[in-house]
């Protein structure tokens, strides 16, 4: 029995959808919960900084003993699962995508949609899931994608049920509905908090996938009888790089009930003038 923590990051509070599911799911687990608050966005980073600050961000969750780490961001779980693996040093690490890609290929009529930030989307890690798995199962599938950026703000702004986000979400996903979308992966830890608006806009009879709550699934079943067995209640430790002014209420809305008390990490990082740039600028 171990009474290491499940350490579990994201570029800033949209990881806080999956801990809400964490909780539910594995609820005598003690969490330590990274959000990059001072870095995000990471969707619409280049590759490079992304390995680069999924790196630094594993190396902290080491720092604090984690048992297992839950990448909680669809973008590093799309292009930086292997340097997290890399940097755990054998510790297990869930992402976000081959849980998700099995529910999605394991529910759906044959059309899936994926919607994600411009990083996810671009990386085409679902597709190369939701291939793997469709002929794991045996399944015809065909999948649409839509980058849908202005979510991320609209999720932190708290516009959940507002015409604006309606309009959006209307403009964004229209191309996957008429495409005959069946089941549609919310592809970015944001996206749950939309997840009435999205519903409506896409129909009663498409399938949502809340890619934290399958991830949270199989951090259950990969804990097993291995799981701690806590009778009091755990005391979760959440970090950030930086506490922005609406953190709180934001937070609060993200994880569904009362935040604990977040404390602030530094990155000392130094300034270093890349090789390239000097001979590009003579
Ligand atoms: N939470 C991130 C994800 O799941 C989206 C926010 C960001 O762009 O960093 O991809």
């Amino acid at each position: 029995m171990s009474t290491q923590a499940i350490g579990v990051f994201d570029s800033g509070i949209g990881g806080l959808t999956v801990v809400r599911e964490l909780l539910h799911a594995v609820p005598q687990e003690r969490l330590v919960y990274f959000g990059d608050t001072a870095r995000v966005p990471y969707g619409s980073k280049s590759v490079e900084t992304v390995l680069r600050y999924a790196k630094e961000d594993t190396e902290l969750l080491l720092s604090h003993d984690v048992k297992m780490i839950v990448i909680a961001c669809n973008t590093v779980s799309a292009i930086a699962l292997n340097e997290v693996i890399e940097a755990a040093a054998g510790i297990p690490v869930i992402g976000m995508i081959e849980p998700c890609a099995k529910e999605a290929v394991m529910l759906s009529r044959g059309v899936i949609g994926i919607i994600g930030t411009e990083a996810t989307i671009a990386s085409g890690a679902y597709e190369a899931a939701l291939a793997i798995e469709a002929k794991r199962q045996s399944k015809k599938i065909t999948t649409y994608v839509a980058a849908c950026p202005l979510f991320v703000p609209l999720a932190e702004e708290g516009w959940t049920d507002h015409g604006a986000t309606e309009l959006i979400a209307q403009e964004y996903l229209s191309g996957l509905r008429e495409n005959g979308v069946d089941t549609l992966i919310l592809g970015c830890t944001h996206y749950p908090v939309l997840a009435n608006i999205i519903q409506r806009v896409m129909g009663a009879s498409v399938t949502l996938i809340n890619s934290g709550a399958v991830a949270a699934r199989q951090v259950e079943a990969m804990l097993g009888k291995h799981s701690t067995t806590n009778t009091t209640e755990p005391k979760h430790t959440i970090l950030v790089s930086d506490v922005p002014r609406k953190f709180q209420r934001v937070g609060e809305r993200f994880l569904g009930r009362e935040l604990p008390e977040a404390r602030q990490v530094v990155f000392k990082e130094a300034w270093v003038v890349k090789r390239e740039a000097i001979a590009t600028s003579e």
